[in-house]
């Protein structure tokens, strides 16, 4: 079968890498549709060397839309998903509208691909990027001895804010190595040679909604709610993916060497952790522009019997978002 596939934020900073990824992995599509705002209607996109021309997703008819993937922001989604839904695609939703719907599945597809088969509102949503590659790297390790609770501290790429965060990171550090003043606009404040502890909304219970989301999150897509995430989510000032320092608590004791085991013989994962200069994953030097999960530094918790740390390294727009979504779709193609 072949799918009429629509990409909605198709000019976006995910958008625009969704559109490689469905190329790159030949997923089967008849037809692609790449929907942005009117701003964009008329532009054109790139899908398998062959320029799309952008349509307005307002003017847009979903009837005859197999699949639908959704990355242009959570409101975007609460308005255009539903109506999709009901002229029968399946909806991936890349925004955080829906994730906390017990009738929509959230999936990571290497950790619980089963939960995308029921999905009784035709929409499927794709989790946070922090959360996404945390658990490609921690399922494994849960499911071998129980995680009780994991301290997670990020370092996240201004890439997850949207193209205009891209723009005003390259902006700033020119700026500023010019002696010039800079004005922060999409960010709180200076983004470059900074790190900002705020991503999201602030919630009355003092974290931020990019912490709530790794806790909601990892209850969700694990199937456990008794598991515990202490969270702190900190923008760093790279382009392309995010790094997790990770401490967890296990029921039962787990070596280094037996962790790093698991993640070797683990789908998705790359274990770079050699105890040298260099023998650990970077956003730059593994992460950017490919789609494993990088884990390095694992070690012991000097501090507890139980514990082990880790650091995790991914692209944030490619495992993080783009490509989970385009696994999804895989997954709904094979009728699962
Ligand atoms: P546009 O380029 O027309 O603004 P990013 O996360 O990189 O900022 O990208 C957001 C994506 O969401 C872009 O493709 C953007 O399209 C799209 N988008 C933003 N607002 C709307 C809207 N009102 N209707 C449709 N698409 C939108």
């Amino acid at each position: 079968k072949q799918y009429k596939v629509a990409v909605v934020g198709a000019t976006g900073a995910v958008g625009e890498v969704m559109l490689s990824i469905l190329a790159e992995r030949k997923f089967p599509v008849g037809e692609l549709v790449a929907l942005a705002s009117a701003r964009s209607a008329g532009d054109t996109v790139v899908f398998n060397n062959r320029e799309v021309e952008v349509q307005d997703l307002a003017k847009f008819d979903p009837t005859g839309v197999d699949i639908a993937l959704f990355s242009a922001g959570g409101s975007i989604s609460k308005e255009y998903a539903p109506k999709f839904a009901a002229a029968g695609a399946v909806v991936i939703d890349n925004s955080s509208a829906f994730r906390y719907d017990d009738d929509v599945p959230l999936v990571v597809s290497e950790v619980n691909p089963e939960a995308a088969a029921t999905r009784p509102r035709g929409i499927i949503a794709n989790p946070n990027c922090s959360t996404m590659q945390m658990l490609v790297a921690l399922a494994p390790i849960h499911r071998a001895v129980g995680i009780e609770r994991i301290n997670v501290a990020t370092y996240q790429s201004v890439s997850g804010a949207g193209r205009s965060a891209l723009e005003e990171l390259g902006r700033q550090t020119g700026a500023l190595l010019n002696f010039q003043g800079i004005e922060p606009e999409r960010f709180p404040v200076q983004i470059a040679f900074n790190v900002i502890p705020h991503i999201d909304e602030f919630m009355d219970n003092g974290f931020t909604k990019e912490e709530m989301k790794l806790i909601w999150e990892t209850k969700k897509i694990l199937g456990d709610d008794s598991i515990l995430v202490n969270p702190t989510a900190v923008r760093v000032p790279v382009f392309y993916g995010h790094s997790e320092a990770v401490n967890i608590e296990t029921r039962d004791k787990i070596t280094p060497e037996e962790a790093r085991k698991l993640l070797e013989a683990t789908p998705g994962v790359e274990v770079v952790d050699e105890r040298k200069p260099g023998g650990y994953p970077t956003p730059v030097t593994h992460a950017s522009g490919n789609d494993a999960v990088y884990v390095g530094r694992i070690r012991d918790d000097l501090s507890h019997p139980r514990g082990l740390n880790l650091w995790i390294v991914s692209d944030n727009i490619r495992k993080g978002a783009a490509l989970n979504a385009v696994q999804i779709a895989e997954l709904v193609a094979a009728g699962r």
